[in-house]
């Protein structure tokens, strides 16, 4: 092949879109209510994608379709998903097990509550490491102390023997980060990922998954209530209010030319207490 076009080709490769949602519509089987009416959004290769919306409005669920993950009673009604190109609509729970991990994953608000209370953190991590990629037990500890020093813990060797009640909200999320990037995953999901955080651990916290998803060349995807919060790291929003996307596009345009009201209101919000700064700060770096 000559070079000339593999050059011309390298756009199209660039623009790879590794997750496609269709007209998704979420329903809740036992009362029939519509919980999302047909949601679109697509996430590219390297791309991330901040969807925002008040609390209710269909973020999670929409998330956990894309994830296989939906809670029970909960089912797609109509609509589809593709993850790397493959629609997911029929996939079976070994399809969702090759996929998950290691093609997508996610971390949610409550990272305690993915973590075993009675076994040390870094055994925790090591095991993942064992099951899902094979690695025996003295490389797995290794590769395990080494991913607790990724996502930036001080002291690796201490809190990998320490249990889960040891540790606070924001060094357990790190913990869950370093599983999540262990498998080495192309797609990550950070639902309200740094919400129940102190404001400044949230910030750290955000900035270190910006660092993996960056040394990782990973899509990401932030969902949070806080306009803040996405406005910081996304490339495109999205915003959701009662299961519709009511406003989309790119950061920086929607936080200076809303067109919905809703999306107004959550800026004029910002505007108290500091977004405004931002948003000025945005503009200087685009025009
Ligand atoms: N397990 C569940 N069973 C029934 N309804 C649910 C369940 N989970 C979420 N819902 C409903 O789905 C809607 C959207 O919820 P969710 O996606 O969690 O909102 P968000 O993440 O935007 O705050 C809400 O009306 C919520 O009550
Ligand atoms: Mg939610």
């Amino acid at each position: 092949m000559s070079i000339l076009l593999t050059t011309e080709f390298e756009p199209e490769i660039e623009l790879e879109t590794v997750l496609r949602v269709n007209d998704l519509r979420i329903v809740n089987e036992v009362d029939e209510v519509v919980l999302v009416g047909g949601v679109d959004f697509e996430l590219r290769r390297g791309e991330v994608l901040g969807i925002v919306g008040e609390s209710g409005s269909g973020k999670s669920i929409s998330l956990r379709a894309v994830l296989g993950l939906l809670p029970a009673g909960l089912a797609v009604s109509a609509g589809t998903i593709e993850l790397f190109g493959e629609d997911t609509s029929h996939f079976t729970k070994a399809d969702w097990n090759r996929v998950r991990g290691s093609g997508i994953t996610a971390v949610f608000q409550d990272p305690g509550s993915y973590l075993n209370p009675s076994i040390q953190v870094g055994k925790q991590v090591a095991e993942v490491l064992r099951v899902k990629r094979g690695l025996g037990r003295r490389a797995a500890k290794t590769e395990a102390l080494t991913l607790l020093g990724e996502v930036r813990i001080h002291d690796p060797e201490l809190v990998f023997r320490q249990y889960p009640h040891e540790l606070s909200g924001g060094m357990l999320q790190r913990v869950l980060l370093a599983i999540a990037v262990s498998l080495e995953p192309r797609i990550l999901i950070a639902d309200e990922a740094t919400t129940a955080l102190d404001v400044t651990v949230q910030a750290e916290v955000l900035d270190l998954i910006v660092d993996l998803t960056e040394r990782h060349g990973l899509s990401l995807i932030v969902v949070s209530h806080d306009l803040a919060v996405v406005a910081q790291v996304a490339d495109e929003v999205v915003v959701f209010r009662d299961g519709v996307i009511v406003e989309r596009g790119a950061t920086a345009q929607v936080l200076r030319d809303p067109r919905h009201e809703y999306t107004r209101l959550l800026v004029s919000e910002h505007e108290l207490y500091g977004l405004d700064r931002f948003t000025s700060e945005v503009a200087a770096h685009v025009s």
